[in-house]
């Protein structure tokens, strides 16, 4: 037999480098700047003085056409010594962790022929300084990230070895604080973007599973790993519905993570794990939009990595995952337009489009989810799910839209601290007699217009009567170019929102609309 296509790819390769500990870079507070930096960031303010560090004044930034603006860098040669890199942070008193960021990104991109890299800490006014210090931490390492599995890096890409925030007068311990934290966070995002970058044949959903595995063990999570047959036994219906026409297995992954002692909550997050959706039966129409499909994994990749921090994070509340894993594919086997799938629980769905499948693979994980023992006081779902709310809301703001309003509210300002935001859209009940069937519970697909709604409206048939909240990240799981601390291709959006989420979790007050 001739050798298959599949030996070919590389089934001996690592698709997550970040998860060798030797590919990290190494991030430390020092009182000085240390004699081997290559480069260090001089924070300076659109007003106010100029740090002596840089030994220039304002005039003379100025007559090199800086002045301040935030994300501005001028880099300034010495012979025999660091560059040193004037850094733009804008107003002081407008700072806060999203600039900080955005401005230690744009360090990191201006130095980026640079191993070793150092930041002066400057006080940061009303911004606490353990959360400044993170954003910076995050800022740098995202920015400096790219997918290395199957390349060699490029000349101007140097992979950052170590990183050292120097302190000053600044509080060392609380700067320390920030500096765990992280980076714990941008590792968990960096996790992600690799698994997401990852072709689809490269990563399959028992690979998937098999990463899931070996990190579980790791970040002290309870693993539980569902093949089809076992899925059959649930009577998940929708997610072996999407599988038919795969000639890969589907993969249900169970992660919990428990806290020590009486938990303060329970919380359900349920993640859209499709390895590549060609559409299916109703193939997408153009190449492009195909190439991009690979990450239609992100829900499930940026769970897995938010969960993975918990345990370090000292995370007090008990949260459970379920990530949806398998491929959407045509082929003989594959499910028909008109098919009817009984998903657990047994609501029946009339499949009228076979690209609408990240709603079927979710809702068996929802109903599972509130058959949970203890009850879950809250259940948030996120999946790359519409092409409808990256038109509404581009690639900067994913959708949110639930039936609890205090808990969208948490997912919202959990959001804003990450500063991978969103914004929420109406859970509007007027929609929903566009999933009528004639033969079954529900269709799959309303009409054409308010599809981010109608996908809600169909998943929130499967949440009964548990606080929900649901995550479009279609728009914001990738870019085009490099853009702040969001490097092209895969972002991983949603690592750092659902960490800010589980670990500030307190079961909302109860505010059904
Ligand atoms: N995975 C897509 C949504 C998507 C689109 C993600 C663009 C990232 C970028 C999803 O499965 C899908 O195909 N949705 C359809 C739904 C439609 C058939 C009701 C869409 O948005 O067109
Ligand atoms: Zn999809
Ligand atoms: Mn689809």
């Amino acid at each position: 037999m001739a050798p298959s296509f599949h030996a070919s790819v590389q089934a001996d390769l690592n698709p997550a480098p970040t998860l060798e500990i030797s590919a990290t870079t190494k991030v430390t507070v020092a009182s000085s700047i240390p004699g081997d930096a290559e480069s260090v960031a001089v924070p300076v303010g659109i007003d106010g003085p100029v740090p002596g560090e840089l030994g220039l004044d304002r005039e003379a930034l100025a007559a090199a056409g800086f002045d301040g603006k935030p994300g501005q860098t001028l880099v300034i040669p010495r012979s025999n010594a660091a560059v040193l890199v004037a850094v733009g942070v804008g107003a002081w008193e407008e700072l806060d962790t999203a600039r900080i960021r955005d401005c230690a990104a744009a360090f990191a991109r201006a130095t980026c022929m640079h191993g070793k890299v150092a930041a002066l800490y400057a006080d940061t006014g009303d911004v606490p300084v353990d959360a400044a210090a993170q954003a910076v931490v995050e800022g740098i390492l995202l920015a400096r990230y790219s997918y290395l599995a199957l390349r060699e890096a490029k000349e101007r890409e140097v992979p950052l070895a170590e990183l050292t925030l120097v302190a000053g007068s600044m509080p060392k311990d609380e700067i320390e604080r920030g500096v765990e934290r992280g980076k714990l966070t941008a590792r968990a995002t960096e996790l992600a973007r690799d698994l997401a970058n990852a072709p689809a044949t490269l990563l399959t959903a028992t690979r998937m599973a098999d990463i899931a595995t070996a990190l579980a063990a790791d970040t002290g999570l309870e693993i539980e790993v569902f093949d089809g047959a076992r899925l059959a036994e649930l009577g998940c219906g929708g997610i072996l519905g999407v599988n038919a026409g795969s000639a890969e297995e589907p993969r249900m992954i169970k992660l919990t993570y428990r806290p020590e002692g009486e938990p303060v909550g329970r919380i359900a997050l349920v993640a859209k794990g499709i390895m590549y959706d060609s559409g299916g039966i109703s193939l997408k129409p153009n190449d492009l939009v195909h190439a991009t499909m690979k990450t239609d994994m992100t829900g499930a990749a940026v769970t897995l990595a938010a969960m993975a921090t918990l345990s370090a994070l000292g995370c007090k509340s008990e949260v459970t995952g379920y990530l949806m894993c398998t491929d959407n594919m045509p082929g003989g086997s594959a499910m028909k337009l008109g098919d009817v799938l009984t998903m657990r629980g047994g609501t029946t769905v009339e499949v009228m489009n076979t690209d609408a499948e990240g709603r079927l693979v979710m809702a068996d994980a929802l109903v599972l989810a509130t058959e949970q023992e203890p009850a879950i006081d809250a259940l948030v779902d996120i999946a790359t799910l519409t092409g409808a709310c990256q038109r509404a809301l581009g690639m900067q703001r994913a959708g949110v839209i639930g039936t609890d309003q205090a808990l969208v509210d948490m997912v919202s300002a959990a959001a804003d601290r990450a500063d991978e935001r969103v914004w929420q859209l109406p859970l509007d009940r007027r929609y929903r007699s566009e999933l009528e069937s004639e033969i079954a519970d529900m269709k799959n697909v309303g009409g054409d217009d308010a599809g981010a709604i109608t996908a809600a409206l169909f998943l929130e048939e499967f949440v009964g009567d548990v606080p929900w909240a649901h995550i479009d990240i279609a728009g914001t799981s990738r870019v085009e170019r490099d853009q702040s601390w969001r490097s092209k291709g895969a972002t991983g959006f949603g690592a750092r929102l659902l960490i800010e989420l589980l670990t500030h979790f307190v079961p909302p007050q109860a505010t059904r609309h």
